[in-house]
């Protein structure tokens, strides 16, 4: 997990074969698995709709999920101890989302996006209330240049006292990568401060995008 300290982000290999993510994004047409549908130019996100799913999660997402927070809480506690923060993050999941829970975190976050031509996302965080776990997954579940083009995922670094810095990121099929959520801790000559990310998706430039989002805090 090196790059996500020295770029915050961290590419993790292809996680799921196209079969698996031809069958996640079919659940994409099956209302009764989400909790809720955003039109993202509605509320001036950008252009298409992503849609979070419900508790249970699908069995192979909710899997998915434990295991990638379980390889990603040893660095999550390095940053926290890099930036001395307080949050405490427990070895499973599930301590950590009864933390959220008592936190008023109860809703869960993981959601699947889809994306046509011309549609996009601005730059943002996930964000959902006080509590946060520092690291977030996407998979790309859609083929790049043969189902879609364009549609690469943005990663801005905004460094202090400097101009930012883009990362434009092309993940293949089933390939997954881990993404900062909020800022990354920099060592500097006293000690380590942060500098803060957003991430977001260039305009789909035609066919259509799948992804997979993984964000391991609950929302309020
Ligand atoms: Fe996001």
């Amino acid at each position: 997990m090196d790059s996500l300290w020295t770029r915050g982000y961290s590419r993790l290999g292809i996680l799921l074969e196209q079969r698996e993510c031809e069958e996640i994004r079919a659940l994409y047409a099956q209302p009764e698995l989400f909790r809720s549908r955003i039109d993202m130019a509605r509320y001036r996100f950008g252009r298409g709709e992503y849609q979070y799913f419900y508790y249970p999660l699908p069995a192979q997402i909710d899997e998915l999920r434990r295991e990638l927070y379980s390889q990603l809480v040893s660095t999550a506690r390095e940053w926290t101890a890099a930036l001395s923060r307080r949050q405490e993050y427990p070895e499973d999941l599930s301590c950590f989302l009864e933390q959220c829970a008592a936190a008023g975190q109860v809703r869960p976050t993981p959601l699947l996006l889809h994306y046509q031509a011309g549609d996009f996302n601005c730059l943002h965080q996930d964000l959902y209330g006080e509590i946060f776990f520092p690291f977030q997954v996407i998979v790309c579940l859609s083929k790049p240049e043969v189902e879609f083009q364009g549609g690469e995922l943005l990663l801005v670094e905004r460094r202090p006292r400097a101009q930012s810095v883009g990362h434009s990121i092309r993940l293949e099929q089933g390939e997954a990568i881990a993404i900062t959520t909020r800022y990354r801790p920099v060592r500097g000559t006293r000690g380590y401060h942060r500098t803060n990310f957003r991430h977001g998706v260039s305009p789909v430039l035609s066919g259509e995008r799948y992804t997979l989002g993984i964000i391991f805090h609950d929302a309020n």
